[in-house]
């Protein structure tokens, strides 16, 4: 079959990878894409929030199935383009996406089905607000609902931070996302993150992740799109995971049935572990980016046959079959990330690395020049390993940096350190 992937950062890169490795991939096109896609998949420079185009391009390229990456062009409604043209899709539709794009949504699906969540409250004005946040103290946490690629959460731990927080979102530092604001209960515990398809009715984990969100080592700095991360997550026993799909998961899915929406892609469950009880910190409606790069490294070639199993409602014969392995992913950005930071560096040494079922550097923002690989981003490689143990996934990861030559970009040396 023909299949489009959408995105062009390293989760892309990583989905990518996986699909090719199935026979049932003919051609395989990634747009936009970057230049470590365009060494596994045909690129195409196609606008990906626009409909008719994706719809355009699908029929003029035969192509039989189209994998959503990332959350803004399926808040925008991309999947009910596509499948309303009759292309088979992985994604919710936006209605289904408002479990990302909208805070205040998920809390109403939680109140709806019991799912244990922080406690919280919604405003769209200052004064209650801060009312609101002197009568219940510190620390407490703030959140834009709307999308604000991950920015939009403020974590107070005093109360200071949480009124000058209120100021920040309702003085416009996010836009329309902070037109209302949730205010929630600060919950303690460990996070970790969940990875369920839901076909609508049925669903599939598909594997347990941790990321690091701050910039420095022993998690220190300010917080980022996630610079490195490791599956399984070990704080996500057996029994929490299953305890999390009855009262989590599944009667979330089941609710959005139950309102004409149900829920078509992968549910990214956040969640926070206390006592061995989880709660759900958020849902994102695409998968973890790197999250993505470590369970696509365990999961290989089966990746294609269970997305199209969750496209197709046909998850209840679906399976993953796991090896007892761990994989980790390692993120290298541009010095002076998560702030300012220059593009168009060279990045020397990786032509020489490995790229085998074990080893694998999937581009997050890189572009090709004269043959030359340039940072083109934030994020810039994500540098991939598996292994039996997470300490020689970890090896096997750092061994690889090693080897790359970028003095311009930096990464953390310690992903892993909460499983080890
Ligand atoms: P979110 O975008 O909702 O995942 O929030 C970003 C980060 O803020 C999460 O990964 C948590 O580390 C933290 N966070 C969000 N909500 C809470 C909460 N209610 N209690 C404690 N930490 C939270
Ligand atoms: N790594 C966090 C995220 O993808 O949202």
């Amino acid at each position: 079959m023909n299949i489009l992937v959408l995105g062009s950062g390293g989760r892309e890169h990583a989905l990518a990878w996986a699909i090719k490795q199935n026979p049932k991939c003919d051609r395989l096109i990634v747009a936009p894409g970057n230049a470590g896609i365009a060494a596994l998949a045909e690129c195409a420079d196609i606008d990906i929030f626009s409909g008719s185009e994706v719809v355009s391009f699908c029929e003029e390229n035969a192509i039989d199935f189209v994998v959503v990456g990332p959350e803004a062009p399926l808040a925008v409604g991309i999947a009910d383009d596509l499948r309303a043209a009759g292309i088979l899709t992985f994604g919710p539709s936006a209605a289904a996406a408002r479990l990302e794009a909208s805070k205040a949504f998920t809390k109403e699906i939680c109140d709806a089905c019991n799912a244990p969540t922080a406690g919280y409250a919604r405003f769209t004005e200052a004064a209650p607000a801060k009312a609101y946040i002197e009568a219940n103290g510190a620390p407490i946490v703030i959140k834009a609902d709307g999308l604000a690629a991950g920015k939009g959460v403020i974590v107070a731990m005093t109360l200071e931070e949480a009124l000058s927080g209120i100021d920040d979102m309702f003085g416009g530092e996010f836009g329309d996302a902070g037109a209302e604001v949730v205010i929630e209960e600060f919950m303690e515990g460990e996070e970790a993150s969940f990875f369920i398809l839901s076909d609508g009715v049925n669903i599939l984990p598909v594997g347990t992740a941790q990321d690091h969100k701050r910039v420095g080592d022993g998690d220190t700095g300010p917080n980022t799109g996630g610079m490195g991360a490791y599956s399984p997550a070990p704080v996500l026993t057996d029994a929490i995971a299953q305890a999390a799909l009855d009262e989590i998961v599944l009667p979330t899915v089941r609710e959005m049935a139950r309102r004409g929406t149900p829920f078509q892609g992968v549910l990214y469950a956040g969640l926070m572990i206390k006592d061995g009880k989880a709660r759900l910190v958020e849902y994102n409606v695409r998968f973890g980016d790197p999250e993505c790069q470590a369970l696509m490294m365990r999961m290989g070639a089966q990746a294609l046959d269970v997305l199209l199993a969750c496209a197709r409602g046909e998850l209840d014969k679906a399976q993953v079959n796991w090896a007892d392995d761990h994989a980790l992913s390692v993120v290298m950005a541009a010095n002076g990330y998560p702030g300012a930071y220059a593009k168009g560096s060279e990045i020397k040494g990786l032509a020489a690395l490995p790229e085998d079922s074990m080893n694998m550097v999937f581009h997050a923002g890189t572009k090709a020049a004269e043959g030359r690989i340039l940072s083109n981003g934030g994020r810039v490689l994500n540098i991939t390993a598996r292994g039996a143990t997470i300490e020689e996934a970890r090896a096997r990861a750092y061994a690889m940096v090693d080897q790359i030559d970028w003095p311009e970009g930096f990464c953390r040396r310690d992903i892993g350190w909460r499983a080890l």
